[in-house]
C-alpha cells in the first residue's frame, strides 16, 4: 500500500515509520519538524536500507499538505501530527485546537482532493478522562479534562462523522496508553524538546546524568505503593499496532476506536527500579506533592486490539528501560549533537 504518514519522524511516527518500510509499503512522511529532528528519518532510512519520500511542511499550511497528499496518492493516511504536552495546552489552548483539530480539518480536505479514504490516527486513552472503572474497555464514557485532551476527543469525533458521511471510508483511532522505550538498535527514540513532562524519558535522563533526581509525583495514591499506576507500552509494539491497523483499514469499512495497552499497571516505584535494573545506574527519587490533574491508575482492556487487529503486546518493563537505557545511553542529547 501507499501509506502517507503526518509527524512520521516524532517518536512514535518514526517507529513505525521503520516498522511499516520492513511491511514493503511505499512510504511518504509529511513533518515540520517542530517537535522531532530530519536525522531521524535518515537513520530510520539506514536500519531499514529503504528509501522513502519526505515533504517538509506544516499540517496547517493546507496548500503545501494538499499538494503534497495529491502528488502522492496514498491508500492510507496515518497521523500522528500534533502537539502532545497538557501542561502547555493548559497554557496555549489555541495553538493546540488549531495545530490538533485545524491541522486534521486540513488533512481530511486534502485527502478528499487526492482520493484516499483510510485513516489511521494517533489517539490516546486521556480521552476517557478520570477512570470510572478500571480496565478501560473502547465502551468507558468519553471525557477530556484538558486542552490537549479536548483535541484528541474533537478529533475522534469528526473522523466519525467524515467516516459515516463519505462511502467506503476507514477509521482506525488508536487509543495509546504510555508509550515507552525504543528501537532495539538504540538509533531511534525519544527525544523531548526541553524538560520532559512524560516519567519515562525523565528516568532516563536521571539515569545518565543530565538531571539530579526524579520527582515522583505523589505517594499517597490507592495504589499497591501509594505512587501513581499506568499502562506503558513498548514503542515497538505501539508501532506493529499501526502495521495492523493500516491492515485492518484497508480490508473494513467505518470508524472503530482501539485501545493500545498491554492491560498491566505498572507503578512510578516499578519503573524506577526496572530501570536501575536495565541501565545498572541509580535513579535517584524524591517523592513530592501529587500532579494536578493526574489519576490513580490507568490501564487498558486490550481485547479489543486482539480480536479486531490480531495484535497483542509481547514486550515487558525490562525490555522497555533497556532500549529506552540503550537509545538515551548512546544518544545523550538525543538528536543533537553530543
Ligand atoms: C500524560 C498525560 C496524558 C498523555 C500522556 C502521553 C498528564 C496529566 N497526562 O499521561 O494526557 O496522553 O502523558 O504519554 O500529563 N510521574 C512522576 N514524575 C514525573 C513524571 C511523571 O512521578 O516527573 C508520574 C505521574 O504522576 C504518573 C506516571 O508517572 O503517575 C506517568 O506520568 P506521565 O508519563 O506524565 O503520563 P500520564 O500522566 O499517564
Amino acid at each position: 500500500m501507499r501509506v502517507f504518514l503526518t509527524g512520521g519522524a516524532g517518536y512514535i511516527g518514526s517507529h513505525t515509520l521503520l516498522e511499516i518500510l520492513s511491511k514493503a509499503h511505499e512510504v511518504c512522511v509529511y513533518d515540520d519538524y517542530s517537535n522531532s529532528a530530519p536525522v531521524a528519518l535518515m537513520r530510520v532510512e539506514r536500519l531499514s536500507n529503504r528509501t522513502f519520500q519526505a515533504v517538509t511542511g506544516d499540517v496547517l499550511d493546507q496548500g503545501s499538505l494538499a499538494k503534497a497528499l495529491v502528488d502522492f496518492k496514498p491508500d492510507v493516511v496515518v497521523h500522528f501530527a500534533g502537539k502532545k504536552a497538557v501542561g502547555e495546552s493548559v497554557a496555549k489552548p489555541l495553538m493546540y485546537y488549531e495545530n490538533n483539530v485545524v491541522g486534521t480539518l486540513s488533512l481530511l480536505r486534502g485527502m478528499e482532493a487526492a482520493g484516499c479514504k483510510r485513516i489511521v490516527f494517533s489517539s490516546s486513552a486521556t480521552v476517557y478522562g478520570e477512570p470510572q472503572y478500571l480496565p478501560l474497555d473502547e465502551k468507558h464514557p468519553l471525557a477530556a479534562t484538558n486542552p490537549y485532551g479536548q483535541t484528541k476527543l474533537m478529533v475522534e469525533h469528526i473522523l466519525r462523522d467524515w467516516c459515516a458521511a463519505r462511502e467506503g471510508a476507514s477509521a482506525v483511532l488508536l487509543r495509546y496508553f504510555n508509550p515507552v522505550g525504543a528501537h532495539d538498535s538504540g538509533q531511534i527514540g525519544e527525544d523531548p524538546n526541553d524538560i520532559p513532562n512524560n516519567l519515562m524519558p525523565f528516568v532516563s535522563q536521571v539515569a545518565v546524568g543530565r538531571r539530579a533526581k526524579l520527582q515522583v509525583f505523589g505517594g499517597d495514591y490507592d495504589t499497591k505503593d501509594g505512587t501513581g499506576v499506568r499502562d506503558y507500552i513498548h514503542v515497538v509494539d505501539l508501532a506493529k499496532a499501526h502495521a495492523a491497523a493500516i491492515s485492518y483499514a484497508e480490508a473494513h469499512k467505518g470508524c472503530e476506536a482501539i485501545n493500545v495497552g498491554t492491560g498491566q499497571g505498572v507503578s512510578v516505584l516499578d519503573v524506577v527500579k526496572a530501570f536501575e535494573q536495565g541501565s545498572g545506574q541509580p535513579v535517584p527519587y524524591e517523592v513530592v506533592a501529587r500532579r494536578p490533574g493526574d489519576v490513580a491508575a490507568c490501564y487498558a482492556d486490550a481485547s479489543k486490539a486482539e480480536s479486531l487487529l490480531g495484535w497483542q503486546a509481547t514486550r515487558d518493563l525490562a525490555d522497555m528501560c533497556e532500549t529506552a537505557w540503550k537509545w538515551q545511553s548512546q544518544n545523550p542529547n538525543g538528536y543533537a549533537a553530543p
